[in-house]
C-alpha cells in the first residue's frame, strides 16, 4: 500500500479537494483506496457525502484506550472501491492526548498497519498546521503531496514544511518521499498565475507536478453536493485534471519500481 499524506500547513490551498478527488480518481480507475480524514474539520468526510456529526465511530476511536481497530471505523462511500476513515471535531482532542504518549509520532502508523495489505492507496488529508497530527500523518506515509495555491505568497511556509519533511525522514521515516508539489487554483488567463507557475518550476524543478489544477466553479461546488468531482461533473476540467494527476502518480510509482524513467524517478527520490 502506498500511503500519501496531502499536507501543507497553509489553510485553503486545496488539500481536501486533492485528497477527495485523487482518491476518487484512483478508485474509478480500479484501485482499492482508503481515505483517512485526519483533520478535525471533517471536510473530507463531508466532501464524500457523510454527515460527520452522525458517526458512530471515527478515526479518533482508533487512538482510544479501548483500541478500536481501524477496520471498525472504515465506511463505504458511494464510489466502489473507495473507503473512508471519517473524522469530526473530536479529533481535535488527540493533539493533547498524544503529546504525553510514548512513541506519539508513530500512533497513526500503528493504527493503519492492520489495513496495509487491503488497499493499493491510502490518502491522508491533513489539517492546516504543522501539528502532532500532521507529523503523525507524515510519519505514517510513504509519500507526501504538497498542494500549493498559485498566489503571491506561494513560497511562504513551504520551507518550513519541506524542513519538517526532512526531519521526519531523518528521525522517523527514512523511506519517505516528497512525491510532488501540486499547483492549485491556477488561473491561466492571469499573468500573475503564469509567473508564479514558472517561478515554482524554476525553483523546485522536477518536484512540481506537470499537471496543475485550475480554479473552476465545479470544483468549488462539488463538496456542497457531497460528491467528488468525477461524480458531480465527470466531464469537467477539474475531473479531467484529477484523473490526470492520478495517472501521473500511478505511472511514476510503477516506473520507479521498475527502475525506469529518470525524470519521474528523480521527482520521487
Ligand atoms: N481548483 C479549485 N477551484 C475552485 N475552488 C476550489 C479549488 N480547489 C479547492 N477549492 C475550494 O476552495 C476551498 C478550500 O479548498 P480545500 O478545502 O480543498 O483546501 P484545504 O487546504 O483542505 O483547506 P484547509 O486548510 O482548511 O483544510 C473549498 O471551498 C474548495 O471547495
Ligand atoms: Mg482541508
Amino acid at each position: 500500500m502506498r500511503t500519501i499524506a496531502i499536507a501543507n500547513q497553509k489553510g485553503g490551498c486545496g488539500k481536501t479537494t486533492t485528497a477527495v478527488n485523487l482518491a476518487a480518481a484512483w478508485a474509478q480507475a480500479g484501485k482499492k483506496v482508503l481515505v483517512v480524514d485526519f483533520d478535525p474539520q471533517g471536510h473530507t468526510t463531508m466532501g464524500l457525502g457523510v454527515d460527520c456529526n452522525r458517526l458512530d465511530k471515527t478515526i479518533y476511536d482508533t487512538f482510544k484506550n479501548t483500541s478500536t481497530p481501524v477496520t471498525d471505523v472504515i465506511i463505504d462511500t458511494d464510489i466502489k472501491k473507495l473507503h473512508l476513515a471519517p473524522s469530526n471535531i473530536l479529533l481535535s482532542g488527540l493533539e493533547f492526548e498524544l503529546a504525553i504518549r510514548y512513541g506519539r509520532e508513530f500512533a497513526l502508523k500503528q493504527n493503519l498497519a492492520g489495513v496495509n495489505s487491503s488497499y493499493d492507496f491510502c490518502v491522508i488529508d491533513c489539517s492546516p498546521s504543522l501539528s502532532l497530527l500532521t507529523l503523525n500523518a507524515i510519519v505514517a506515509s510513504t509519500d507526501v503531496i504538497i498542494p500549493v495555491q498559485a498566489h503571491y505568497y506561494a513560497l511562504e511556509g513551504l520551507k518550513e514544511l519541506l524542513g519538517t519533511i526532512d526531519v521526519v525522514k531523518e528521525r522517523f521515516n527514512p523511506r519517505l518521499r516528497t512525491l510532488g508539489i501540486l499547483l492549485t487554483f491556477i488561473e491561466s488567463n492571469t499573468i500573475l498565475s503564469r509567473q508564479i507557475q514558472s517561478q515554482m518550476r524554476d525553483y523546485f524543478g522536477n518536484l512540481v507536478f506537470d499537471i496543475v489544477i485550475h480554479r473552476t466553479i465545479r470544483l468549488a461546488e462539488a463538496p456542497s453536493a457531497g460528491q467528488p468531482i468525477i461524480v458531480y461533473a465527470p466531464n469537467s476540467r477539474g475531473a479531467e485534471e484529477y484523473r490526470c494527476l492520478a495517472m501521473e502518480i500511478t505511472k511514476s510509482v510503477t516506473s520507479a519500481r521498475r527502475g525506469k524513467n529518470v525524470k519521474v524517478q528523480s521527482r520521487i527520490a
